[in-house]
């Protein structure tokens, strides 16, 4: 099983990209040097009446500093606490989480949706073979100008104010995007759209899921999703998000 941590981080730097969007670098002791694209962290809160971690996918690492960056959108109570945290500050975070992207060289195209964005900054920075990004906002956009140092980027924007109006399988349409590779990270109603585009079109996809989570490390099944297969540990047609995925081969999981 891969090795995971448990780490008090220094953060080291803090700032708001987008309304309500935070960027958070973290210096770590270990988990950097062992990241990969996909995987997350378990971030708990310093307010002792919330227990559980919150997962938060690794955006970027850099494993020579041991810097490891979070994009995450405030949601409830947790996400809003991490918000408010200064330089200097220290925040308890287990990982690395899950499984990742598995890289494959062949062409590919890279599909963020919404807070789904940020996992795949890292996993573009790591494909080496051509590749294209394509990013679904609802609004405001955040992050896109860093991903174009790393291929062609497409924009979908719901309301118009950018690129092609509509989501990501809009933009993919009309730009008449294919690939041999399809990795996506996003909204469950995306992701099942990617998915059927993949199928129906023969091309290998990964998609990275989100479900809500408790323990986040496979024990307590608040995660599941429906799989193809019997899962062992239950024996029931169900993976465990936080354990074998959150990144799954589409034709495995059922949306
Ligand atoms: C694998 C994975 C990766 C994620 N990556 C990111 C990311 O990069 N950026 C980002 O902004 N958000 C991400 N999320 C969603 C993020 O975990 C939730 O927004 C966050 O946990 C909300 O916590 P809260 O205390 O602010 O909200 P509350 O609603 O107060 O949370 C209450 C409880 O529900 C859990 N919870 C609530 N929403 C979610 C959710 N969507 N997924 C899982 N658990 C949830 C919390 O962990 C907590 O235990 C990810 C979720 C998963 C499962
Ligand atoms: S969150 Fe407990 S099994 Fe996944």
């Amino acid at each position: 099983m891969p090795e995971k941590f448990q780490e008090t981080a220094i953060l080291i730097r803090q700032e708001e990209i987008a309304d309500q969007i935070y960027s958070m670098c973290l210096k770590t002791e270990k988990i950097a040097a062992k990241a990969k694209a996909g995987q997350f962290l378990s971030v708990y809160c310093n307010d002792g009446s919330r227990l559980l971690p919150r997962p938060i996918s690794i955006c970027e690492i850099d494993s020579k500093k041991g810097i490891i960056r979070l994009v995450y959108r405030v949601a409830g109570r947790g996400t809003e606490e991490f918000s408010k945290m200064h330089a200097g500050e220290r925040l308890r975070i287990a990982g690395p989480m899950g499984n990742g992207f598995p890289l494959k060289k062949s062409k590919a195209l890279i599909i963020g949706g919404g807070i789904g964005i940020p996992p795949m900054l890292e996993l573009a920075k790591r494909v080496t073979g051509e590749k294209k990004i394509v990013l679904g906002f609802r609004d405001e956009l955040f992050l896109a100008e860093e991903f174009r140092r790393f291929g062609e980027v497409f924009i979908a924007t719901e309301d118009g104010s950018a690129g092609v109006k509509g989501n990501v399988l809009d933009a993919i349409l009309e730009y008449r995007l294919s690939a041999d590779v399809i990795y996506a990270c996003g909204p469950t109603p995306m992701l099942r759209a990617v998915k059927e585009y993949a199928a129906i079109h023969n091309m290998e996809c990964y998609l990275s899921l989100e479900e809500r989570m408790a323990c986040g490390i496979g024990a307590c099944l608040a995660c599941v999703c429906a799989s193809k297969e019997t899962d062992e540990h239950s024996n029931v047609k169900n993976k465990r998000v936080c354990k074998e995925g959150p990144v799954f081969a589409a034709e495995e999981v059922e949306l």
